[in-house]
């Protein structure tokens, strides 16, 4: 593995270990994400993404290691004020519509209602959700609570996001949607960590990736430091991870 020159990382993690119910499912992981920059991270279902996702975020607690937001290891409510995020499962609030939802998100931040009201209607139309914003998130498909979901994650024009899966659950025209939104992210200067199995994804909007396989870092890079096509890669990686050693290479 080559390594990675990042001078102002946006995300620090360093050793980062995790037990869950007893079990280690993190193992000293380290990772660094460069400001202003675009990470996909890679694992089989079960590896450790989510995991170390709530860690960073601080929705769990390390058992050993650190982790830092924006120069930030105790998660100010500052810098908590410059971070987005898309959970997994965004299906909570049944009884609100999409509106009223990016609303509620959206009261967590400063931001006067003028603007906010502008906002909402700007990210229901990003997302491609201008004809529902009224509708009730119970009465959402599945790839509508996706958009939405990700809606949420923007309403604060952070500084860094996070996305557990955004692309999962979308049509094609989603995710474009998504990849365009990520691409225009960045653009703007937003660090976007997001996890994924979408490989092709990773390969079109990636600065680095990284993969976790049994809570074990296996590969971190960057994208344009690939010599073959990352699904090869990726099942190499975890081939060679799979029996043996498990130690980061
Ligand atoms: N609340 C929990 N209690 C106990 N174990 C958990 C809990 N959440 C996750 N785990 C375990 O932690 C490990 C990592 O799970 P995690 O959700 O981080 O995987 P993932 O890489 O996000 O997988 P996926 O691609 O399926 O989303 C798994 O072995 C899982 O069973
Ligand atoms: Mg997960």
């Amino acid at each position: 593995m080559s390594t990675l020159e990042i001078k102002t990382p946006a995300v620090l993690i360093e050793n980062l270990d995790k037990y869950l119910d007893g079990k280690q499912v993190l193992f000293g992981i380290n990772l660094s994400i460069g400001t202003g920059s675009v990470f996909g991270f890679l694992g089989p279902n079960g590896a450790g993404k989510t995991t170390t996702m709530k860690a960073i975020l601080g929705l769990i607690l390390p058992d050993a290691g650190t982790v830092s937001i924006l120069g930030d290891s105790t998660l100010s409510n500052e810098t908590k004020e410059k971070i987005g995020f898309m959970p997994e499962n965004t299906y909570l609030y049944k009884y609100l519509t999409g509106r009223e939802f990016l609303r509620f998100n959206g009261k967590f931040f400063q931001i006067s209602d003028i603007d906010l009201e502008a906002k909402i209607e700007e990210i229901l139309h990003k997302v491609g959700l201008d004809t529902v914003g009224d509708k009730l998130l119970g009465k959402y498909s599945k790839g509508m609570l996706q958009r939405i979901g990700l809606g949420q994650a923007i309403i604060n024009n952070p500084s860094v996001v996070f996305l557990d899966e955004p692309m999962s659950g979308l049509d094609p025209i989603g995710r474009k949607m998504v990849k365009d939104l990520i691409l225009e992210l960045k653009k703007n200067g937003t660090t976007v960590f997001f996890n994924t199995h979408i490989l092709s994804d990773v390969e079109s909007i990636c600065d680095s990736f990284a993969i976790i396989h049994q809570g074990h870092l296996v590969a971190n890079d960057l994208v344009k430091n690939l010599d073959k096509p990352l699904e090869e890669y990726f099942i190499e990686k975890i081939h060679e991870n799979t029996e043996g050693n498990l130690e980061v290479r």
